[in-house]
């Protein structure tokens, strides 16, 4: 028997993990444990950067991308879903009833549709105001003037779960970047950018500027470190390292990541200060102040 464990991203996933540690304790799956996470997150409408709550993109359109995965065969991702909240369900129902790895926008949607899921408004009053004074401002200097990357990190939530029976899982959920150009999918969605497990060396799950993870595939590349024998900071650190050398910083720009092996083995690690963790091991989850390799 192994030691039940869950690691989520931000200080948003302390009351979802504590909503999810009762069943994986019970002996449940930890894809469930990390599904669990990620639609208690969506649901909470004071994230501003998943699910109910998200802000929306440049023409006021919120759109959701999630991933699900317990091994390089077995994943499921969807992307650009406009309709439906809980797209990290929706991406573990491709991953379990269809053939296919990634579907996107109104092909997500439909399939959605065909398979139960509830159409949600996706839009809520506090994120269409702050879109419009956003649009008000952007009207006033002029768009060019505006990068909405430089406004703040946008705070993908990630999961990562081990089970009794040693079974990792990952998950993660996301609006995306704030105001993004319509059609922008970032790295969560996208496996070995945001999110990669393999069974065996481990798993890591990433939150922070989508654009770096998508450059250097932090996630497979933390887990690739994992799999030549490094402990799980040493190989989150490397892979930080390099996305951080493989592209032009903003100022602005955080690449922050969770790392986990099946011997139970786990770690968090950020570029920048600033980063926030939730480990659950026991009843009471923890809130960890990761260590950052920069010190601004
Ligand atoms: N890390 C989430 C995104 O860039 O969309």
């Amino acid at each position: 028997m192994t030691e039940a464990l869950i690691l989520s991203t931000w200080s948003f996933a302390l009351e979802a993990n504590r909503s999810a540690w009762p069943a994986l304790t019970a002996g449940g799956a930890s894809l469930d444990a990390v599904e669990a996470v990620c639609r208690h997150v969506e649901e909470d409408t004071e994230v501003d950067s998943v699910g109910l709550g998200g802000l929306p993109d440049a023409t006021g359109s919120v759109t959701l991308d999630a991933c699900v995965m317990l091994s390089p065969a077995r994943s499921g991702s969807v992307c650009a879903v406009s309709t439906h909240l809980h797209v990290t369900s929706l991406a573990r129902a491709v991953m379990e009833r269809s053939p296919h790895k990634l579907l996107a926008g109104p092909g997500a949607e439909r399939f959605a549709a065909e398979h139960g899921f509830e159409a949600r408004e996706l839009l809520t009053d506090e994120a269409r105001a702050t879109y419009e004074s956003w649009l008000a401002d952007a009207d006033s200097v002029g768009p060019q003037n505006i990068d909405p990357s430089l406004e703040e990190h946008h705070d993908t939530v990630g999961s990562l779960a081990l089970d009794a029976s040693g079974v990792l899982a990952g998950a993660c959920s996301t609006s995306g970047m704030r105001f993004k150009t319509p059609g922008r999918v970032g790295d969560s969605p996208i496996t070995g950018h945001g999110l990669w497990v393999h069974p065996e060396h481990g798993a890591c799950v990433a939150t922070g500027s989508g654009e770096l993870m998508m450059g250097s595939n932090t996630a497979f590349l933390a887990v690739e470190e994992m799999r030549r024998g490094a402990e799980v900071a040493e190989a989150l650190k490397r892979a930080i390292e390099r996305t951080a050398e493989e592209h032009e910083l903003g100022p602005e720009d955080q690449v922050a990541l969770l790392g986990m092996r099946p011997d139970g083995s786990w770690a968090a690690m950020s570029l920048r200060p600033g980063f926030r963790a939730v480990l659950s091991s026991g009843e009471e989850p923890a809130l960890i102040e990761p260590e950052s390799i920069w010190s601004t």
